[in-house]
């Protein structure tokens, strides 16, 4: 049906082709030995998870991250709550792997989808994670670049004997460097000082959280429609500062792609990718635009923390209460920050 919503169908997963991947990439996940069954809230006797800013959760918190990571790639690559086939989640969903139904290319990047795919990807990593530590209560911090005293890669991604490194990111922007959500491509580093960089920060982060978004469909992108283009266009912040913030962690340099974070297809190798976006999804929040009318049948499949294949729709993620976590707040010291 022309114009309706598309689900994603495990079956119709293929090895994504194109100059910009390797020759070998494959992201399908693993098939199932049954059906996919249908999404059900989580029980609301389960404790509340509570995502912690990385900046101000603690050694402790961050170290059941790293133990969580750690356990993921400890697991065999065949099984679905692995960190490779976690991972290769975010290929599957960006490449063209997926072909809908009806049929289109699912594309998670250019419309509406955006949000809740993210949401729906975070949530069951969480899951997962919180299993497999055996903390029910487990969630993920999240990277709050867009607050001063988080605009610096947090220091335990930066330690080379830790799960948590990535060697392919871009060494120059190491703790303690400054984030800087306005980076361009070309790769050109800006000469701000400490101060004049926060301020920028804060500026883009008014511009695309407030200025540039006055109406819901521009913050959250265009419809994406089954007999349409995959790619309708971006919202905002998924734009800038959440593709910016992707070049900046990888190395564009070294690798043409700019894998692991600056590339599509590999970003979700980089365990900072989980911190990235729980951020960009904090952000949604804060926007306090839970509805996404119209989007909302649109289905994904994830394997759950029993690795049972699971669908899921947008419909189903839009509160974050029924899914049972929330927020530490560190304020929005942006939401006035005009130049
Ligand atoms: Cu699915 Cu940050 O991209």
């Amino acid at each position: 049906r022309v114009g309706g919503p598309i689900v994603t169908d495990l079956l119709q997963c293929r090895k994504p082709e194109g100059p910009d991947f390797p020759e070998d990439l494959q992201c399908c996940p693993p098939m199932p030995t049954s059906e996919p069954i249908d999404f059900t809230l989580p029980d609301p006797s389960e404790p509340l998870r509570t995502r912690r800013p990385a900046h101000v959760a603690g050694a402790e918190y961050m170290a059941k991250y790293k133990r969580a990571i750690a356990l993921m790639k400890a697991l065999s690559r065949s099984d679905p709550r692995s960190f490779y086939q976690q991972a290769n989640i975010h290929c599957a969903y960006c490449t063209g792997a997926y072909v809908g139904h009806p049929e289109l290319a699912v594309q998670v990047h250019f419309s509406w989808l955006f949000f809740p795919f993210h949401r729906a990807y975070i949530y069951f990593f969480e899951r997962i994670a919180g299993k497999l530590l055996g903390d029910p209560g487990f969630a993920v911090p999240f990277w709050s670049w867009d607050v001063p005293e988080g605009m610096r890669m947090p220091l335990q991604f930066a330690n080379a004997s830790s799960p948590l490194y990535d060697p392919m990111r871009n060494p120059w922007h190491a703790p303690p460097k400054l984030v800087d959500l306005d980076y361009t491509m070309d790769v050109v580093e800006n000469n701000y000082t400490d101060d004049e960089q926060i301020k920028h920060n804060l500026w883009i982060m008014y511009k695309q959280m407030i200025r540039s978004a006055p109406l819901a469909s521009l913050f959250h992108g265009q419809p994406f429609r089954a007999g349409e283009t995959d790619k309708p266009g971006a919202g905002t912040v998924k734009l800038q500062p959440h593709n910016l913030m992707h070049a900046w962690v990888g190395d564009l340099l070294s690798y043409p792609n700019a894998e692991d974070m600056g590339a599509y297809y590999a970003a979700g190798r980089d365990p900072i990718f989980y911190t990235h976006h729980a951020n960009i999804d904090r952000l949604w929040d804060a926007k306090t635009l839970r509805t996404l009318i119209g989007s909302t049948p649109h289905a994904f499949l994830f394997y759950d923390e029993e690795a049972r294949l699971v669908r899921i729709t947008a419909r189903d993620v839009l509160d974050m209460d029924k899914l049972r976590y929330t927020y530490h707040g560190v304020g929005l010291p942006w939401l006035d920050a005009r130049p």
